[in-house]
């Protein structure tokens, strides 16, 4: 059992409207795209953006982001490592319902250790998709859209990734998407990408 596991006593309770029902209706099946990169690579935007031409497709999907969730469900969590691990661990099973339901899920969350991305590939299984948005130190920092870089840089936000804490790269991502290049042509990748792997019967 681990940490986590502390409730007893509960059954698990199976829906009658399953998922393949669920799936059936959609005309899609659910999936977990998991977006991961530096602060400023653009995995927010790239998920919004594909986002909107599944959405525009007919294709029932949602955007899961660190920015949000961290004003709610994790509000509680730091950018300590012990934290970012449980800020994932906590997306990657609320990802999952989401799943569970028919849903085509983009999470757009730094998720900077490579442990804590293969622990969600662990609960997804084959419905879990690593999507790497690669963009270099520089250019996030040239962008600094929020201006945390520079107060990072100023010694203001301990633990920032890329500056004083690791962003560790995916070895084995399966879409690797260099986001210094231009939106349409980014979202128009992992529209086909997704829209590939979310096919009925496939
Ligand atoms: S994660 O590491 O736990 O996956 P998450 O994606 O939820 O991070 O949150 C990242 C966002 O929080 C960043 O886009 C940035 O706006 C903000 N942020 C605030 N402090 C930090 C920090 N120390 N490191 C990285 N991002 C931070």
């Amino acid at each position: 059992m681990s940490e986590h596991e502390k409730s007893s006593n509960v059954v698990w309770h199976n829906a009658t409207v399953t998922r393949e029902r669920r799936e059936t209706q959609n005309g899609h099946r659910g999936g977990l795209f998991w977006f991961t990169g530096l602060s400023g690579a653009g995995k927010s935007t790239l998920a919004h953006s594909v986002e909107e031409a599944l959405y525009q497709k007919g294709f029932r999907t949602f955007v899961l982001d660190g920015d949000n969730v961290r004003h709610g469900l994790c509000a509680d969590l730091s950018f300590s490592d012990e934290d970012r691990k449980e800020n994932i661990r906590r997306i990657g099973h609320m990802s999952m319902l989401y799943v569970e339901a028919g849903i085509i899920v983009l999470t757009a969350f730094i998720s900077p250790f490579r442990a804590d991305r293969d622990n969600v590939r662990k609960i997804g299984g084959s419905d879990f998709h690593e999507i790497y948005c690669r963009c270099s130190l520089e250019t996030c920092e040239d962008r600094d859209v929020k201006g945390l870089y520079k107060r990072a840089r100023a010694g203001e936000i301990p633990d920032f990734t890329g500056i004083s804490s690791p962003y560790e790269e995916p070895e084995y991502a399966d879409l690797t998407i260099d986001t210094e290049s231009r939106l349409e042509n980014c979202t128009s990748e992992v529209f086909e990408y997704i829209s590939a792997s979310t096919k009925n019967g496939g």
